[in-house]
């Protein structure tokens, strides 16, 4: 290669490189679907900013996690979120927290959040815990049990899910790489959408007798 051509090389990487880095944000929220009239947009990819002058310490606090969620529910746990909705100095940082309680025998059951990695410590109980790699990767279960000061990781889109296997409550914190991490149950998505997905459908797709599937559609759309 002669020197100008290693020259015109290396000019033509360094002005390919930067922008072959470039791409489209991350969305902030399920989805944002463009507007024609601006007079009509409410919301831009996440949330509004404030005047940074106008900020205040309150803008980056929030009172209360030191309070267990009521865990008297069907899957006794309860999920108590501190994210952009609760902190808005939280907007455009990336991240967000969640409480988690969990009644003896209780548990977060298997979901999925679509916009964060989750890295959960357990505080006091004992947790079995786990999440399904993807399909490309066999759907390899990863699990552990937690015993308080343990710490494991759900990473982002993984379906994962927390049991507390002790007689005792347990209570772990959870930080999320999103402002807003979002969360899909998948039970509840699956056979609590509304309106309901065609029976037939759920069927074939788990493999389940037509009756069992509108049983499990009756169960959870009024219970969310
Ligand atoms: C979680 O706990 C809070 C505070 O006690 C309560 O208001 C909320 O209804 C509970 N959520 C569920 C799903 O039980």
């Amino acid at each position: 290669m002669k020197v100008s051509q290693f020259i015109i090389s290396f000019i033509t990487l360094a002005l390919v490189i930067p922008f072959s880095n470039a791409y489209d944000p991350s969305p902030l929220q399920d989805f944002c679907v463009a507007v024609g009239n601006l007079n009509n947009g409410v919301f831009v990819n996440g949330k509004f900013c404030k005047d940074t002058k106008q900020a205040k310490a309150d803008d980056f606090f929030f009172s209360g996690l030191n309070h267990a969620g009521n865990t008297d529910n069907d899957v006794k746990s309860n999920v108590t979120t501190v994210n952009v909705d609760q902190i808005p100095g939280l907007n455009t940082m990336g991240i967000s927290l969640v409480r988690i309680d969990y009644a003896p025998y209780g548990q977060n059951p298997p979901h999925t959040h679509p916009r964060a990695t989750e890295i959960l410590v357990l505080i006091e109980g004992t947790l079995y815990v786990g999440f399904v790699s993807s399909n490309q990767d066999n759907n390899r279960l990863f699990a552990k049990i937690l015993h308080p000061g343990d710490v494991f990781v759900f990473p982002i889109g993984m379906v994962h899910f927390q049991v507390n296997i002790g007689k005792t409550p347990a209570v772990a914190f959870a930080g999320l790489s999103s402002q807003n991490a979002g969360v899909i149950t998948i039970a509840n998505t699956v056979f609590g959408s509304k309106p309901p997905i065609y029976p037939e459908v759920l069927a074939q797709a788990f493999q389940l007798d037509v009756n069992v599937v509108k049983d499990l559609e009756a169960k959870f759309p009024s219970k969310n």
